[in-house]
């Protein structure tokens, strides 16, 4: 297993923090390549629970290096405390790299997500608010200021003052908000830049070095793949790469060094924010589903919103991520349902088709088709191996692997790291 790429398959919090933390035990190096503090990844050991945003959650593994790759945007304050919050609670942070590369989130940033979102009024994409998509807007238009300036105080502060004139007429003359203040800024700034100093190097040189000893290497998505920039449900997606090709874009690891995807699906969709949601249940079924499954975001807190597994759009990350293997999760949470429903083609206009479309619009439009399967009534959260599963849980295991056509690995059936069901692939 030298390079295995964790990714989500619907629209994100399908539990790849417990995954990730699942595979670092045997790993050498956890690498985060995509995404900001929009991400919330829960580690739960024992009575202990960690949320991470920024870190890599294979930190919690003394003998990994975690590193935050180039693809990967920092708010500097979410990231010092989040590793002052794990060092106080005895976790070894000695270990964390940060690439030189990764784009810095900016408090016009974070304005400016607030600002665009009012601004799109009833369209808005219900973002998380962290200044994600202002600060890849500006990676990508050649504005960023990234941890290599963070770290060097006097050429910080001279970006700071070159961007903020250009920022500062956007926010007041466009949106007739107030203007930032250059000195604040670097004063709040300086102190994090000091911190990460230590930190910061050149992270693909270390990934490419770990990979030419032949290291373990897990590579953390954050996000989901239908929140890809590219291949999501654009526009109400996210502003990075979260598929499994993002991993090499984000660290500098060519794509061949990448020998494994597990692709990561709870045995429902949850979505949070704005968006097409062909399974969406609304009513009462939603309901029971957010309840059982604490269905609240990891970073807003917001409700999840909750619908039955779609094969369709699985099938289509699946392929999208070249996935090898499976991790189905929070079968738990259906226990207790009479039926259990899991979309297997779309009626879009009258024509029935199994095929993803790429066109959002068109995909409002798509009537879900679905198969229906009995339920299960016993608990599942004890089970270890597959054979503890009531008969009917197993068959609808079954039914999603050879829809989405990827083998099952890991089935999960409760938030602890032991909850877990190991399947031979
Ligand atoms: P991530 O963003 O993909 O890492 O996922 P989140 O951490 O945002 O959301 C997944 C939630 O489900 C977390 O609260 C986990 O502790 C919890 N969880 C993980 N696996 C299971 C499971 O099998 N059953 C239940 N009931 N909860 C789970
Ligand atoms: P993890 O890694 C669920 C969603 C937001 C919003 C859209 C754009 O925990 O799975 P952004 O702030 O990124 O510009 O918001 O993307 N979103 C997530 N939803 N889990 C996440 O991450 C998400 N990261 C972003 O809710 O709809
Ligand atoms: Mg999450």
């Amino acid at each position: 297993m030298p390079a295995t790429v964790v990714v989500g398959l619907q629209w994100g919090d399908e539990a790849k923090g417990k995954i990730v933390d699942f595979l670092s035990e045997n790993a050498d190096v956890v690498v985060r390549y995509n995404g900001g503090n929009n991400a919330g990844h829960t580690v739960v050991v024992g009575d202990e629970v960690y949320k991470f945003h920024t870190v890599p959650a294979g930190i919690l593994h003394d003998s990994v290096t975690a590193v935050i790759s180039d693809g990967v945007v920092i708010d500097p304050a979410v990231l010092c405390g989040e590793v002052s919050a794990l060092a106080a609670r005895g976790i070894n942070t000695s270990k964390l790299r940060i690439s030189n590369a990764a784009h810095i989130i900016m408090p016009w940033h974070k304005l400016l997500d607030q600002l665009e979102e009012q601004h799109r009024g009833s369209q808005k994409i219900g973002t998380t608010g962290r200044g994600i998509g202002p600060c890849y807007q500006d990676k990508y238009g050649r504005w960023g200021l990234r941890v290599c300036d963070l770290v060097d105080e006097e050429r910080f502060a001279a970006r700071v003052r070159e961007v903020l004139g250009y920022k500062n007429s956007l926010i007041t003359k466009v949106f007739g908000g107030q203007p930032l203040d250059a000195d604040a800024i670097c004063r709040e700034y300086g102190e994090f830049g000091r911190q990460i100093a230590p930190l910061a190097c050149d992270t693909s040189h270390l990934i490419a070095s770990e990979e030419a000893k032949g290291s373990r290497i897990v590579f953390e998505g954050a996000h989901g793949s239908l929140l890809d920039i590219d291949h999501g449900t654009y526009p109400y997606v996210t502003s990075s790469h979260p598929i499994s090709g993002g991993a090499a874009i984000g660290t500098g690891l060519g794509p061949r060094a990448i020998d494994d995807v597990i692709g990561i699906a709870k045995v429902y969709t949850t979505r949070v924010g704005s968006g097409v949601f062909m399974t969406e249940l609304e009513g009462e079924e939603g309901e029971v589903i957010r309840q059982k499954g604490a269905e609240f975001g990891t970073t807003t807190g917001r409700p999840r919103r909750c619908g039955w597994f779609d094969a369709v759009a699985v099938r289509f990350t699946c392929k999208i991520n070249s996935c090898s293997r499976l991790a189905l999760i929070k079968l738990d949470v259906l226990t207790g349902m009479p039926t259990v429903r899991v979309a297997t083609a779309y009626d879009i206009n009258g024509e029935r088709t199994t095929e993803f479309p790429q066109d959002t619009l068109v995909l409002e439009k798509a009537e879900p088709v679905f198969e229906e399967f009995p339920g299960w009534d016993q608990q599942v959260s004890e089970a270890r191996k597959l054979s503890d599963l009531p008969a009917t849980a197993r068959a609808y295991i079954d039914r999603l692997s050879t829809l989405v056509d990827v083998p099952v690995w890991a089935i999960s059936v409760g938030e602890r790291r032991d909850q877990t069901i190991m399947v031979d692939v």
